[in-house]
């Protein structure tokens, strides 16, 4: 899988994709990740990438110029599955959304900033919008590292346990069972005996169980439907 990211601070993308499992995975070959920074394609003498709002209002917002100049440089090189802008107003970003994703070859992820980018990108370019949460982050940058990180730690090979991924919480509409490790006692805090009785079955049991409650507990909403 190919991940190309548009943005204005390209040194906010640096750290996340050049550790552990990020880096593995491009080590392997199985991720390709390519950081635009959209100033270097601004035609503007000053090198701008944004400018007023027409009718007024506080905010700069992006020009449609520069990300419009990289897109189509993108778009001669390779095709594109999707075109996904990363903003507050998008589909709320979930485990399925990033299931679906993982299985394209090509995407483009464009952060947006200040306001936000001139809506004719949106018409023109973008063919997804995505809202990692309710919230309003100072850029895009993070949403479209925490979407490329769900993304490539789900392709195949990228982590040693291969069915890891697929216990996640959330995969199956569930959260995870609480896990432990040494020691069996800490401080006299014990762990389940069941876990320590090498009975599978009877593991399996109390794990599914476990994730029931806390789903109920925690995220009752995961079990409406
Ligand atoms: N840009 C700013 N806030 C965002 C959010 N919550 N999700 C995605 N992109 C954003």
């Amino acid at each position: 899988m190919r991940i190309d990211i548009l943005t204005v601070v390209p040194d906010l993308l640096e750290g996340p994709f050049s550790h552990s499992i990020m880096q593995r995975a491009k080590d392997k070959g199985l991720a390709e990740v390519h950081i635009h920074n959209i100033r270097d394609y601004s035609t503007d003498k000053h090198k701008n990438v944004d400018d007023y709002q027409y009718g007024g209002g506080a905010g700069m917002v992006m020009s449609i110029q520069p990300i419009a100049a990289c897109i189509e440089k993108l778009q001669s090189e390779r095709k594109y599955d999707e075109i996904i802008y990363m903003t507050p107003d998008g589909e709320l970003f979930e485990q399925s959304t990033a299931n679906q994703l993982s299985r394209l070859k090509n995407i483009i992820l464009l952060c947006g900033h200040y306001k936000g980018v001139d809506e004719r990108v949106r018409e023109l370019f973008v063919t997804k919008e995505i809202s990692i949460g309710s919230y309003v982050l100072s850029g895009g940058e993070l949403a479209a590292a925490v979407v490329a990180d769900s993304l490539i730690r789900l392709l195949p090979g990228v982590l040693n346990d291969e069915t890891s991924a697929l216990t996640d919480s959330f995969q199956d509409n569930l959260l995870s069972p609480p896990i432990y490790t040494r020691p069996a006692d800490y401080k006299g805090h014990k762990v389940p005996e069941i876990l320590l009785s090498g009975n599978l079955k009877k593991i399996e049991e109390y794990r599914e169980n476990e994730a029931i409650r806390r789903t109920n507990e925690r995220r009752p909403d995961l079990l409406k439907d």
